[in-house]
């Protein structure tokens, strides 16, 4: 039988206090940063979910369709090597809603017979989502959600007798963290993996990375800078998210969303431009002093960075983390490209 299981002691300690500290830290050093977790509030994680489905951002409509196409093979593929009692646990690091994942899921099912979920996520409200979209729908899946900081915190992993773990990290999350970042969360996730477990990567891919790609930088901003304003509304968020909980004073009009790509890193970058010259006020909050920031006409708070790769570059990277790259799975168009490694 399915279950759903929240470990309560496992609840994120990202409290007030550090999200204080984190903001002081960013917003007083030049040039000026927010961390893109901060986005992720009630209003930021529901204008996440609508930018998924925009016309623009090709990211998630892509690695479905991969998914799609080779879920079957995917799976077979992550269990060679396997015991033939030996089953798959799939865990997934931000699962959020997990919509893409049940495709997998359902393969792992059919290859099976039944498959351990185990999606950890900091919104408990979406992972109560995924779970009740995946026990509705996909029979055969045990889910045991973990709310949990997996940058910050241990990765919880209940490993069962005799199971593999195929790790997910999906919807090209990876992208959003610095080089240094991303190699520290993998190493993090092969920590907790045994030699043969396997991790199923996905990435972004960089413009014109593959033969006769047609991706373009245009299509890269476009998808960050969206015609509905999806996007633009989504940045903006972090600033009305300071002033609810840390009682801060923008003023959002005096901001606007900016995006660029910037060729050498091979990232999008998003920032919150000031339009005018101007002084945002900080109480004192919790064990942070009151302080304050003042910002230039035209300065901006750098607030993401999603890094698009290489297909080598996905390779370098795994192999930082001591992961072997065994096969990569991309769509027609070489937009995107989903990786299976093996922990080494
Ligand atoms: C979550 N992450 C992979 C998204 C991305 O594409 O970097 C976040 C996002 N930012 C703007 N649009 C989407």
């Amino acid at each position: 039988m399915s279950t759903f299981a929240i470990a309560p002691e496992a609840i994120s300690t990202s409290t007030s206090d550090a999200v204080a500290r984190e903001v002081r830290e960013g917003l007083t050093a030049t040039p000026k940063t927010l961390s893109p977790w901060l986005f992720y509030d009630e209003a930021g994680s529901y204008l996440f979910e609508e930018i998924t489905e925009l016309p623009e951002y090709y990211l998630t409509r892509t690695e479905r369709g991969i998914f799609e196409a080779h879920a079957d093979e995917i799976l077979q593929t992550a269990a060679l090597g396997q015991g033939p009692a030996g089953k798959l646990t799939l865990i997934e690091l931000g699962a959020g809603t997990a919509t893409k994942t049940g495709i997998l899921l359902a393969a792992a099912v059919r290859q099976q017979g039944s498959v351990v979920y185990q999606p950890v996520d900091v919104s408990e409200t979406a992972l109560a989502e995924a779970s009740e979209n995946i026990l509705n729908n996909i029979p055969g899946v045990t889910v045991r959600c973990q709310v949990t900081d997996y940058t910050r915190e241990a990765l919880p992993l209940n490993r069962l007798p005799n199971t593999r773990t195929l790790a997910l990290y999906i919807g090209s999350s990876i992208g959003n963290f610095t080089p240094d970042g991303a190699r520290e969360v993998l190493r993090n996730l092969r920590a907790q993996l045994l030699p043969g477990d396997t991790l199923l990567l996905g990435t972004d891919l960089a413009p014109f990375a593959g033969a006769g790609a047609p991706k373009t930088e245009a299509m890269l901003l476009a998808a960050y800078d969206d015609a509905a304003g999806t996007t633009a509304a989504f940045n903006m968020n972090v600033l009305t998210r300071l002033n609810r909980d840390l009682g801060a004073d923008f003023e959002t009009d005096n901001f606007r969303h900016k995006v660029l790509w910037n060729p050498t890193e091979s990232r999008i970058e998003m920032h919150l431009e000031s339009l005018v010259e101007q002084t945002v006020q900080f109480p004192a909050f919790g064990g942070t002093d009151a302080f304050t920031v003042e910002f230039a006409q035209g300065e901006t708070i750098h607030t993401e960075n999603s890094y698009k790769f290489t297909p080598a570059a996905v390779e370098a990277l795994l192999a930082s983390a001591n992961f072997k790259a065994t096969k990569s799975w991309r769509d027609p168009q070489h937009f995107f490209a989903v990786t299976l490694a093996t922990a080494l």
